[in-house]
């Protein structure tokens, strides 16, 4: 295998049509690969011609049986689904954690990703990567992120099982930091700013994340024939701030 090298590869982002997953599709189209983009809305994937859109659940089993089986062979999967802590309220301490809440974020989060590798595998090239996504949180203690911080964790924990049992596929994990996505828009103004300069502050790099630049960190794990069971962190430094 060439490395660097996706031309003629089938990838697929499951979260592909904003964030840091569009970002991830447009790196890998832009490296030759057959690129499919799986999410329940359209947003910014309908700019990224080239690619194939797919409308699909990772909540739902079927939706992802039908997606690809739609697809068929597939070299590379991306994952970058998650529900925003902030739209479900669970960015706050344990003594106002709403639980229901904290379920709704792990099925979004972590069992959406594990739904996706359980339809994946029966379809996944022997060569093949599942690259999961978990966040700087999973290690890094942060003011309200006591759940947050678990679920990212379990995801971590998950993967590096799943890399010694799946082999020879790969299974590796981007842990970002904060990144300048859409999914802060469900926080008010002010608080959003509040944050974003809080966590500049801190990061040694001193300021958020772009998109872009995460992204690569998944396009790597595709094209490194011998990386598995691993975390790529991409925090700006945070771990050892
Ligand atoms: N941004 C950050 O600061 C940050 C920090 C640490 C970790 N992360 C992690 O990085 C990943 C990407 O974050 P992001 O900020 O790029 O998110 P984002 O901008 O909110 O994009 C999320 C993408 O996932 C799709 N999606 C969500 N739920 C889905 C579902 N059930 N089925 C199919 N598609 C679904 C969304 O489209 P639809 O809603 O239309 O389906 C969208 O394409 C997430 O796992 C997030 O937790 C982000």
């Amino acid at each position: 295998m060439q490395a660097g090298n996706l031309k003629d590869k089938t990838v697929l982002v499951i979260g592909g049509s904003a964030g840091i997953g569009l970002e991830v599709a447009k790196i890998a189209l832009e490296l030759g690969a057959a690129v499919h983009i799986g999410a329940r809305g359209k947003t910014g994937a309908d700019k990224l011609s080239g690619a194939t859109y797919h409308v699909c659940d990772a909540k739902s089993d079927a939706s992802l049986q039908a997606l690809f089986e739609t697809i068929g062979k597939v070299d590379h999967v991306a994952i970058t689904v998650h529900e925003s802590a902030a739209r479900l309220g669970i960015d706050t301490t344990a003594d106002k954690m709403n639980l229901a809440a904290v379920m709704e974020y792990c099925d979004g989060k972590f069992l959406s990703q594990y739904r996706v590798i359980q339809a994946a595998l029966p379809h996944l090239a022997a060569d093949g990567s599942i690259t999961l996504t978990s966040g700087v949180a999973s290690r890094a203690t942060m003011a309200n992120h006591s759940t947050i911080s678990a679920v990212n964790a379990a995801i971590e924990a998950c993967a590096r099982q799943l890399a010694k049992e799946q082999a020879p596929r790969r299974i590796n994990v981007v842990a970002p930091g904060v990144t300048a996505t859409t999914t802060y828009d469900a926080m008010k103004p002010e608080l959003k700013e509040q944050f974003v300069q809080k966590i500049a502050a801190l990061v040694p790099l001193k300021r958020i994340a772009a998109p872009e630049e995460i992204a690569l960190a998944y396009v790597f794990a595709m094209q490194s024939g011998y990386v598995s069971g691993t975390v790529l962190d991409a925090s700006g430094g945070q771990l050892v701030a």
